[in-house]
């Protein structure tokens, strides 16, 4: 390589950002500080930290409730795309090209906000540009861009007239998990699921009951929390492998690093009205390694006699669509069951669209807004004495 900066090493401390759904930035933020992170901003959609390549490992294996982590390579002001095009060509002359050399197949994604150049493609078209004539003036030749299966996933962010890229250390999202090999009708996110369950301040102890388990998802988080399992223990491929500096050792300690594991001898209990989704549940928890914990059976949640207690109750009703007083009716009656038969324990309700569980008759301890993909949903916890 010619050029006389220092290298690119991978135990330079730099700025990750971990990033969640909106309205899950202090539950993740909380997360970030417990696995050690040195967490400098929660942002919107966001949490910030600095560290090494190995704290970028140590995020996307602990962290249950963000969706991906990204290095902060650079930012630079871009109020024109020549200005955009110059700066991404300037990385070359730094320590950057060690990660950005032509050896390293990459893509480039862009979102533009408040900025004057605002066409997304044109924005990456510009970036993209200006990297490959920067490898071509310091190496002579250019990598490739590979859409599907790059070996860097770029993104450039323009906000303000101020470019900032960023590289992709996740590879697919984080809410992936591999357990979830059956889906039902409208299941909640992996993230979402584990953010109640870290919300809800439930101790690991007692049994967890889903009434309406659907596909199990709520199920599968609570015993992943309760028992120290890494939210994506079955995952075989990820992004930082292919990031300088990467090594399978660290990656293989960080591994068998432990989890606190408050809930040893927890069990898993769901019910559901609909044969598939009971099926879906069993499916999935075997997949997440939970099949001996639980037990799913067919039957109305309003029919069910919970275990003995107190544990964690946890559900996500399909009152969503439902208008008007049959919704609110239905609401009420998902109240007095929680208030008559799980007295004394811990519950999350997770509630979308209409209603967003106002007519509940109990009122929650914490009521946390959130963005469910497109849809607003609320996380209530709520403690039954
Ligand atoms: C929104 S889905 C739950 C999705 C689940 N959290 C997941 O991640 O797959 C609601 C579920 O409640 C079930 N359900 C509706 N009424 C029920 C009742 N009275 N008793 C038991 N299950 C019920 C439906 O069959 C559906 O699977």
């Amino acid at each position: 390589m010619s050029g006389d900066s220092a290298p690119w090493s991978a135990a330079t401390p730099r700025r990750w950002v971990a990033i969640c759904a909106r309205g899950l930035e202090e539950i993740l933020e909380r997360e970030a500080r417990a696995a050690g992170l040195a967490v400098e901003t929660a942002e919107a959609g966001g949490v910030a930290f600095r560290g090494t390549l190995a704290d970028g490992l140590r995020a996307n294996w602990r962290l249950r409730t963000a969706n991906r982590v990204l290095l902060e390579l650079a930012s630079w002001p871009a109020p024109d795309d020549e200005a955009l095009y110059r700066g991404a060509r300037e990385l070359l002359a730094g320590e950057l090209a060690g990660l950005l050399g032509p050896e390293r197949t990459f893509s480039v994604a862009a979102t533009s906000g408040r900025s004057r150049v605002r066409d997304t493609r044109w924005v990456a078209l510009k970036v993209k540009d200006g990297l490959v004539d920067g490898q071509r003036a310091r190496f002579g030749e250019r990598a490739s861009v590979d859409r599907i299966d790059p070996d860097l996933a770029l993104r450039v962010r323009l906000f303000e007239d101020r470019a900032t890229l960023l590289a992709d250390s996740s590879g697919e999202p984080l809410d992936r998990r591999g357990y979830r090999l059956e889906t039902t009708a409208a299941p909640v996110r992996e993230q979402l699921a584990a953010a109640a369950v870290l919300a809800s301040g439930w101790d690991g102890l007692g049994p967890v009951v889903d009434p309406m388990c659907g596909s199990g998802t709520l199920l599968a988080e609570a015993g992943a929390i309760a028992l120290g399992l890494a939210p994506n223990r079955l995952r075989a491929r990820w992004a930082f492998e292919r990031l300088p500096g990467f090594e399978r050792a660290a990656f293989e300690r960080l591994r068998a690093e432990p989890f606190p594991a408050p809930g040893p001898a927890v069990r898993l209990c769901g019910r559901d009205l609909d044969a598939q989704a009971v099926a879906a549940a069993r499916r999935n928890l075997e997949a997440a390694g939970l099949g001996d914990r639980a037990r799913i059976d067919l039957g109305d949640a309003f029919a069910f006699e919970p275990p003995p207690g107190p544990g964690l109750v946890a559900v996500n009703p399909p009152y969503g669509e439902r208008l008007g007083a049959e919704g609110d009716a239905a609401w009420r009656r998902l109240g007095d069951l929680l208030k008559q038969r799980y007295r004394g324990w811990k519950a999350i309700v997770l509630a979308g669209g209409e209603g967003l569980g106002k007519h509940l008759g109990l009122k929650p301890v914490r009521r946390i807004p959130v963005r469910n993909g497109p849809l607003e949903a609320r996380i209530l916890v709520l403690d039954l004495w």
